[in-house]
């Protein structure tokens, strides 16, 4: 295995606005893929990655998230996937946390579906139908909008639900408006 580098949008590659392509077959170069992406994501704390964030415009995500949010130290599910895609989601939709490996620093509050059911290829090449929810159920879409071009702040439905988080005087974190850093 071995570090892959993360492209972030400070490297104004468009391979973050790119639309991959679908994989015709998980071989063996997908497989060894698949796990520097896993270490490189393990390597930078994430909690997914997909392929565009290493610079390749191929359908390729690896996610990883506790098991029980409550317990981020205890056991974690891991997927790694090709040609991921959502086949049916909630009408229900969430707004919730989130940060890119590609986007240094910021946050964002972001809606998404609350339950999504996403068909992809395992490791193996096999089919799986993944049912998902809350945390996880935001991670995949997360990562299979980067297989779109699509980075989270063109979700959020307002410049106020993109900040940074500074820490002040007490030690509290607080939010400062992205709009007036950048
Ligand atoms: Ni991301």
């Amino acid at each position: 295995m071995a570090l892959r580098t993360i492209v972030t949008v400070d490297d104004d590659n468009p391979v973050l606005r790119s639309r991959s392509q679908p994989v015709p077959a998980v071989s063996r170069r997908i497989r060894q893929l698949m796990d520097d992406m896993v270490e490189t994501m393990r390597d930078a704390e994430g909690v997914g990655l997909a392929a565009p964030q290493v610079g390749l415009d191929i359908q390729v995500v690896v996610v990883e998230v506790p098991e029980d949010l409550e317990d981020p130290e205890g056991p974690k599910q891991l997927w790694t996937l090709a040609n991921p895609r959502i086949v049916s989601q909630s009408e229900a939709m969430e707004e919730g946390r989130e940060a890119c490996l590609s986007i240094p620093d910021l946050f964002g509050d972001v809606p998404r579906h609350q339950r999504i059911v996403v068909e992809a290829l395992d490791r193996f090449g096999r089919t799986q139908r993944i049912a998902l929810e809350d945390f996880a159920a935001r991670v995949f879409q997360h990562e299979i909008d980067h297989l779109n071009g699509i980075l989270y702040p063109d979700r959020v439905t307002g410049p106020e639900k993109l900040y940074y988080l500074e820490e002040d005087a007490d030690g509290e974190w607080v939010k400062v408006p992205a709009r007036s850093r950048v």
